[in-house]
């Protein structure tokens, strides 16, 4: 079965992709990652907060003077000790580059244009194959408006597309007047690869406690279903490679993004769900399927089920939104 694919010019001996998460925190969780078959491998990200920080605590060390380094470091031993920063991040991915045969890719969350390109091009430098922008961008300010939020997208892609000659990716997020125009804007812009798309950690609240709670919710396959609308939509409509996220669960998810025209699948939930062996599960089932159905390479299933090029897209979604409902109303209600 050839699984071959291509993502953003890099050659990936198959699509699915492990995306952001704690797996990749360590250069042994790379390699079990690695070793489970995954055809690339998206490091955790390095948080614009974290440059913020780094950046004060040279400010600061340089203020201190050169000679009195040793000692003002003890000044910062949370910084030093607890947080994962820059630097410590540029080391994991050199060593991690440099100890799997997969491409292995930086991840960078943050919102504003200064400083991603720098440390876009330090990412560069330390190995990185391609870099990820995750533009986790929430405008709780309600006076911004929706051509400030896009346009942000587009300048902190520049930035970095200036600073680096390695394929950039921006992971966006599904929340746009017109998702569509932003993707192509993005393309228009340069970008390498669209991963679509990011999950905003939205807080709940528990009533019992009146209290405000957050934390990490691990996705369900039933979220797929929006990146893979905008997938089967985008698919031939931009230049770009596109990169599905959320909800792959089991093979059926990854054989259903790839039909919907993704060139790579990622996934995050599953294998922490059931460990990075799951990878292999992903992929067994992948080639089992292919079999089953009389397909011998990637490229001759992805986009099947695509929005075919051409089609007016507004009245396909709007017969089959009216189709759905049609069939959904008759089944309960009867005809209308
Ligand atoms: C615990 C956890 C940590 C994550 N950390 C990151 C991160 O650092 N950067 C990022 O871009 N995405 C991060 N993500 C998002 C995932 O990469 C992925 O896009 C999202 O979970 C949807 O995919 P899934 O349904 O396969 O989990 C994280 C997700 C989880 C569950």
């Amino acid at each position: 079965m050839e699984l071959s694919t291509g993502y953003m010019g890099l050659a990936l001996r198959n699509p699915l992709v492990a995306s952001a998460s704690p797996l990749s925190k360590t250069v042994d969780g790379v390699r079990r990652l690695a070793d489970a078959g995954v055809g690339a491998i998206v490091l955790y990200s390095l948080f614009e907060e974290q440059l913020r920080r780094e950046a004060a605590l040279n400010a600061q060390l340089a203020d201190t003077g050169a000679e009195s380094f040793g000692e003002a470091l003890t000044y910062f031993p949370d910084v030093a000790e607890e947080e994962p920063g820059p630097r410590r991040y540029l080391s994991l991915l050199e060593r991690a580059a440099a100890a799997v045969d997969v491409p292995v890719i930086g991840s960078l969350n943050g919102v504003t244009p200064g400083g991603w390109a720098d440390y876009a091009r330090a990412m560069q430098d330390a190995g990185a194959a391609a870099i990820e922008l995750n533009i986790y961008y929430l405008p709780g300010d309600p006076h911004i408006s929706g051509r400030d939020v896009e346009q942000r997208h587009v300048d902190v892609l520049t930035r970095v597309k200036d600073a680096v000659t390695v394929p950039v990716a921006v992971k966006l997020s599904p929340y746009f007047s017109s998702t569509g125009e932003m993707a192509v804007r993005l393309d228009e812009a340069g970008a390498d690869g669209l991963v679509l798309f990011n999950r905003f950690l939205q807080p709940d609240i528990d009533p019992e406690d009146l209290a405000v709670v957050s934390g990490v919710g691990l996705s369900n396959p039933a979220e797929a279903k929006l990146p893979r609308t905008w997938i089967a939509l985008l698919r031939g409509r931009v230049g770009a490679s596109l990169a599905a996220t959320t909800g792959v669960e089991g093979p059926a998810d990854l054989v259903k993004y790839l039909l919907a025209g993704a060139d790579v699948v990622m996934t995050a939930s599953a294998l922490l769900r059931h460990g990075p062996e799951h990878a292999a599960v992903l992929l067994d089932g992948l080639s089992d399927w292919m079999g089953r159905k009389g397909f011998a390479a990637v490229d001759q299933l992805r986009g099947m089920l695509a929005v075919p090029p051409g089609t007016d897209e507004a009245a396909h979604e709007r017969a089959g939104y009216v189709g759905a409902l049609r069939e959904a109303n008759s089944s309960a209600y009867g005809d209308w």
